[in-house]
């Protein structure tokens, strides 16, 4: 797809660490469509961070948020949506997405995952006692959603941020 060709909005899927936001910035800028992101757009319209959001307000008023904000997104604009890793677990959300856009898993090990994510303070969900043993619990029990995405790109330790945009390319 070139710039101005999406049929569909092209909706970034999986684990915290996977790269959505990252991939799904440089996919935008590389095909010159709207990069859209459901955290973002929450933090902005409750003037707060997702950690702050969680300890205020709890997860469920994040999920509610969360839905809110994804359907809107792919009513109002055609672009690249990234969501939070917890986003596709939801089998409404999946509907809208699989309805009104085209899913992309991006699917890294729980190795990967863990060292992007280890050194960052930014997952209310990985605040545990042993948030690598919850990591792991996270990606086992969310792999049969992550599968029900349209395509899937996988994300090794090594592979750049450019090199996972010629991945979707390729796929898309
Ligand atoms: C979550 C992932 C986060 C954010 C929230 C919950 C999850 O987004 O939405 O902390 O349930 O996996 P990222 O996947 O961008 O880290």
């Amino acid at each position: 797809p070139g710039a101005g060709r999406l049929k569909k909005t092209v909706v970034m899927v999986g684990m915290m660490g996977a790269g959505k936001t990252a991939v799904g910035r440089a996919l935008a800028a590389r095909l010159g469509v709207p990069f859209l992101d459901s955290d973002s757009e929450i933090e902005a319209a409750a003037n707060m961070t997702v950690p702050e959001i969680f300890v205020r307000d709890g997860e469920p008023f994040f999920r509610r948020k969360e839905s809110q904000v994804i359907s809107r997104l792919l009513d109002e604009e055609r672009g690249i949506l990234s969501t939070g890793g917890g986003a596709f677990l939801a089998e409404a959300n999946r509907k809208m997405i699989s309805e009104k856009g085209v899913s992309v898993w991006l699917n890294a090990g729980p190795e990967v995952l863990w060292n992007r994510v280890r050194h960052k303070d930014s997952r209310p969900l990985l605040r545990t006692a042993n948030p690598k043993a919850t990591l792991l619990e996270l990606y086992e029990a969310r792999l049969p959603f992550y599968r029900q995405a349209d395509l899937m790109v996988v994300s090794e330790a090594d592979v750049s941020v450019e090199q996972m945009v010629d991945r979707v390319l390729a796929v898309l």
